[in-house]
């Protein structure tokens, strides 16, 4: 026979564990099994920087691979890899448990940044992380990064980290004018910034007083142009050009659209992609968002 106070005891763990599994608790931040794996400088091009409000009050470290091999990881195959022209099977680690690893709730960090070698920077929002299982990419084929070379169609190289999610499908909510999301897959991925949008993205978001058609600008802009013109201290570098500057030229219309559409046009060796499929309909929501940006001294 149980005493009355195994009783009760019993009876206050099976309130605890009711408790502890009440939704609400998972807005509190994860255990960050990762706390001990960070180290405070790079100790070989094959470790992960990453940068947040990281264990052990830290905002920057790396973290060796090796120590990314030994969380539980996930393998996937994909009937086609876009950097290769071919089938691939992956093994990686979702971004959502890499961010549960590191002690971060989908609060602390709503929005990933996953920045590459040559400081193209791709944003992650929560609700794409959620909808789709994007991989920080460890192995193809079983093989680590100094096998991987470069991606088919663009010649840049793979290594250290690759991020994609197989089970991408455009949102039909995300067709903006027309223009669907597409599968965010960087390559040459070495830094992860774990970020809040109210930090980043919220910056350069347009109030609701905003014509419709430069909200529908914005949509695209963030998705096609922060990765290589960043504003301030989030989005890519890697064009030499920030985000206001694009603002600048917006006030150009010859300009603007000659460039966005076929960038040799202008300027001969542009390291730019044309952007040679956009109906002009979105070059004017494009130049809309721009041209109606106000961006905000906001303190992050
Ligand atoms: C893959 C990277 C990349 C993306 C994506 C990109 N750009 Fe660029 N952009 C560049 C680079 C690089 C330059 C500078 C040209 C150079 O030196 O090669 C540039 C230059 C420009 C310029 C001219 C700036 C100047 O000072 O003359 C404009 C305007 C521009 N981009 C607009 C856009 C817009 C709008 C988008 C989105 C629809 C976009 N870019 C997306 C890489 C990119």
């Amino acid at each position: 026979m149980p005493s009355l106070a195994q009783l009760l005891l019993r009876c206050i763990g099976i309130a605890y564990l009711a408790f502890a599994s009440l939704p609400g608790r998972a807005a509190t931040s994860p255990t960050p099994v990762l706390g001990s794996a960070l180290q405070a400088s790079r100790t070989s091009p094959h470790d992960l920087e990453v940068g947040g409000p990281l264990p052990g009050g830290l905002t920057r470290a790396f973290i060796p691979r090796e120590r990314l091999l030994a969380l539980p990881l996930t393998t996937v195959t994909n009937a086609m890899d876009p950097t290769r022209k071919a089938p691939a099977v992956y093994r990686g680690i979702p971004l959502t448990d890499l961010r549960s690893h590191l002690g971060l709730s989908a609060r602390d960090a709503d929005v990933v940044f996953g920045v590459c070698v040559d400081n193209y920077s791709k944003e992650f929002p929560n609700d794409y992380l959620e909808a789709f299982r994007s991989l920080l990419i460890l192995e193809i084929d079983g093989k680590g990064p100094e096998t991987w070379g470069l991606n088919v169609i663009n010649k840049l190289p793979m290594a250290p980290y690759y991020i994609l999610a197989t089970d991408f499908a455009a949102r039909p909510s995300e067709t903006v004018l027309g223009r669907p999301e597409s599968l965010r897959y960087p390559h040459g991925v070495a830094r992860l910034e774990f970020r809040t949008d109210a930090a980043t993205l919220a910056r350069i978001r347009l109030p609701g007083t905003a014509s419709p058609l430069a909200r529908q600008g914005q949509a695209i802009a963030v998705r096609e142009c922060l990765a290589c013109h960043g504003h301030d201290d989030f989005g890519g570098t890697m064009s030499g050009r920030p985000w206001l500057l694009i603002k600048t030229w917006a006030s150009n219309t010859n300009y603007f659209r000659r460039y966005v559409v076929n960038p040799r046009s202008v300027q001969p060796n542009s390291r730019m992609p044309a952007f040679n499929d956009l109906e002009p309909v979105v070059l004017d929501a494009l130049q809309a968002y721009f041209r109606e940006l106000r961006v905000a001294d906001r303190p992050r």
